[in-house]
Formats: structure tokens, sequence, C-alpha cells
């Protein structure tokens, strides 16, 4: 059986995918820049900010995976309270990078699932900068391009994952001749490490309120079993989607009971 690569590994999310995808069975290869606790599989130590930390992920898993690779998913996240490069490199360019090296690996029937967020809404009014930004061949000239731009620094997070709703349609398209499915879920607030920092950069009241309109934050066994599903074949005719997975929060604030 041919093994899956999962990023963000050591963490919420990212852990309760592998121990799920462990569970039934399928050899992993593991990346993340801190070490997991509770890993089984091949863990690759990488920071994945730098195209160097990328190349070193890309090249460990090839290295591990010589007949190829059944799956990818993108999980690793870096939050709005860290410096807006790393957001971005981490979110967009970590996900675009990993996928476009690691394709060749993948073959017909397989899939890649990337994670965006809940709070990624209206995103085809940015359409046009997720591609000048996201598909922008020089990856440092693209991060110098918006260094300037307040609503894009000032929002990083927002925007890498809008970024990411588009590189998983655009990426989709671009692998459907090969029959590899790229899709991606937006979770909406999940009680993992990372929720503390939303907190701080989106602001207290809000995200505790986003609970308390939900009766309880999400957690990593309500996003998981979503990830699974489609890396699964039961998934075949799931591609370029988004699927949001949030308690209803989406839908609520979209609607005029907001
Ligand atoms: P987490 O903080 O528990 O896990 C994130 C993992 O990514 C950690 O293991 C961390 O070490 C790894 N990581 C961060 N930067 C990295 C880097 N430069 N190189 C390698 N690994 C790195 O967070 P959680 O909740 O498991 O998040 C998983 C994904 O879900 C992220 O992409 C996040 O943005 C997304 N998400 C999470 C939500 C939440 O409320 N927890 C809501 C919406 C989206």
């Amino acid at each position: 059986q041919l093994p899956i690569v999962l990023t963000g590994v050591s963490s919420g999310i990212g852990a309760r995918t592998a121990q799920i995808l462990s569970g039934r069975g399928v050899p992993l290869i593991g990346i993340d820049r801190n070490a997991p606790t509770q890993f089984s599989g091949t863990f690759v130590q990488a920071d994945l900010s730098s195209q160097a930390g990328l190349d070193a992920a890309a090249a460990a898993a090839a290295a591990a995976a010589p007949h190829g690779i059944a799956g990818l998913a993108n999980i690793a996240g870096v939050p709005g309270t860290a410096p807006w490069r790393t957001v971005l490199s981490v979110n967009v360019f970590g996900v675009r990078g990993l996928v476009r090296t690691l394709a060749p690996l993948l073959g017909e029937g397989t899939a890649v699932v990337n994670l965006a967020s809940s709070v990624a809404v209206q995103w085809r009014d940015v359409k046009e900068r997720c591609s000048a930004f996201a598909l922008a061949a020089d990856q440092a000239a693209a991060l110098d391009s918006v260094a300037n731009d307040k609503e894009i620094t000032g929002e990083s997070y927002l925007f890498s994952k809008q970024c990411v709703r588009f590189l998983t349609e655009h990426l989709a398209a671009e692998l459907l001749p090969q029959r590899i499915r790229v899709n991606s879920v937006s979770p909406g607030p999940v009680a993992t490490p990372i929720l503390e920092d939303f907190k701080k950069d989106h602001g207290r009241d809000k995200v505790e309120g986003a609970g308390a309109l939900l009766g309880r934050f999400g957690e990593p066994d309500d996003i998981a079993p979503v990830i699974d599903f489609l890396l699964r074949p039961e998934s075949g005719w799931v591609n370029g989607s988004d699927i949001r997975v949030d308690g209803g929060l989406g839908a609520y604030r979209g609607s005029a009971l907001a």
C-alpha cells in the first residue's frame, strides 16, 4: 500500500487525521516543524515557511516513497498572529509547493486535500488578487508585491485561506488530466492550540461568541473524518470543491439573521 503524505501532524487536526489514517492501515509520511509526541510512520521535521524547508520536506517525502504516494493532505497552518510573510509563505506557497513537487508521485485516482477556513468567505471577490499572488512564478517577488497592501498584510490569515480556496480549484483544473483530485476543507473554530491565536488575532469576544452561537467549539474529530473521506476513492467524484465544516457558522453569518 502506498503512503499518504500529511503536514501538520504534530498537533490538532493533523494529528487526529494521522490517527484515523493509521487506524485503517494507511502508511504515513508526516511533515511538521515540531516533532510529534505520537505518530506512526515516517516523520520529516521541516519548516515549510522557507523554500529550503519546503524542498527538504519534498525530497525526504519522495525518498520515503520510491513507488509513489496515495495522497497528500496539506494541514499545517499558521495563524495571523505570526508575521504576515510567514503566514502567506506556509499557508499559500507551502500548499502550492508541496502539491506541485509531489504531483509526479501522485498517480491516477489519488487525492489532495488542503485546509482552508470558514472565515474565507466572499472569496470570489478576491479571486483576481489571489490569482496574481498565489500563481506568481516568483514567490519572493509575490511577497514583496503585497508588502505595502495593508488589506493583505493586516488580514494575512484571511487572505491566505482565500488563496487556498482559489488554489484548490486552480490545482484541481491543472491536475485533472492526471486524474488527481484536489479539494479543500474549511473548518469553523476548532479547539486546538491555534484557537488561542485566533482569539488574539480576531478578538476574544468574536471567537467566544461564535462558540456560544454554535453551542461548542469544533473538535479535531469533527474535521479529520471529512479529510479522510476526501482522500478516499469513495469521494472520487468530488473535485475542486470546498467542504465547509463549521457547525453552521458560515450559514448563520451569511444569513439575514446575523
Ligand atoms: P494546530 O496549531 O493544532 O496545528 C498546526 C500544525 O501546523 C502544528 O503542528 C504546527 O507545528 C504546524 N506548522 C505550523 N507552521 C509550520 C511550518 N512553518 N512548517 C511546518 N509545520 C508547521 O492547528 P489546527 O487547528 O490543527 O489547524 C490545522 C489547519 O486547520 C490549519 O491550516 C488551520 O489554519 C486550519 N484551520 C483551523 C481552525 C481552528 O479553529 N482550529 C479553523 C479554520 C482552519
